[in-house]
């Protein structure tokens, strides 16, 4: 098991402007190698869920256990670390850096973690070459389609190696022939890398390619 929530809730606010209770007692698991799709309404809690698991936030109530450690007990420096080294993330706009050209930018989270080097190098190249823009690593994201962004986000994600990779809506900006170029990249790195991606979205062909659905109504997981 890489992650596991267990009973996990989430409020918000304060006594004076009042609580909004936006996770309820969530439970769920990831193992390796699975893609997983969270789907639901909006403001059902998706982002909010993944924010919790991707160690961004912690939750009100309840563990989130990485590796079989509880986090939540973590102190902030600790979570920022297992978080930087070991999960990576895409987000539905794509925050690449935009005075940095492509290459770098995927180099971005070794640079945090303190490494750099010829050998980080390559592997910013193989990445480039993972997500097919191999010819593009000097040009800035400005220079790149809004497609070609997210696929730099995509290889920026797993440039840590990460054990698990979260996507929030990370189609939801393309148009349907570069969503679904972006959903088979996603798969073929799944194939290649054998890497966990749990990918939250409204895209129905994508979460029906997922080996899970994970659900969320209200704040809870629905079957
Ligand atoms: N920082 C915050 N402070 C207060 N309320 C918040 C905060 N973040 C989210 N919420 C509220 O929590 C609820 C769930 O939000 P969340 O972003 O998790 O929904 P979602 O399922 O991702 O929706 P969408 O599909 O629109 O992205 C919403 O009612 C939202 O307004
Ligand atoms: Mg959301």
């Amino acid at each position: 098991m890489i992650l596991e929530a267990k009973n996990i809730k989430k409020r918000y606010g304060s006594a004076s402007a009042g609580y909004l209770e936006v996770l309820k007692g969530v439970t769920v698991s990831f193992t390796e190698g699975e893609v997983v799709a969270v789907v639901g309404q909006s403001g059902a809690g998706k982002s909010t869920l993944v924010h919790m698991l991707g160690l961004l936030d912690r939750p009100t109530e309840g563990e989130v256990l990485f590796g079989g450690n509880d986090v939540t007990r973590y102190s902030d420096e600790q979570i920022s670390k297992v978080r930087n080294t070991s999960i990576g993330f895409v987000f539905q706009f794509h925050h690449l850096l935009p005075e940095f050209t492509a290459l770098e930018n995927i180099l971005m989270p070794s640079y945090i973690a303190g490494n750099s080097g010829p050998a980080f190098t390559e592997k910013a190249q193989s990445l480039l070459s993972d997500v097919g823009l191999a010819d593009r690593a000097s040009h800035r994201p400005a220079e790149l389609s809004g497609g070609e962004q997210q696929r730099i986000a995509v290889a920026r994600s797993l440039m840590n190696d990460p054990k698990i990779v979260f996507a929030d809506e990370p189609s939801g900006n393309l148009d349907s022939d570069n969503a679904d170029r972006l959903h088979d990249l996603l798969f073929s790195l799944r194939e290649k890398h054998r890497r966990t991606f749990v990918i939250v979205t409204h895209n129905k062909e994508l979460a029906a390619r997922a080996d899970r659905i994970i659900t969320l109504q209200n704040g809870l997981i629905v079957a």
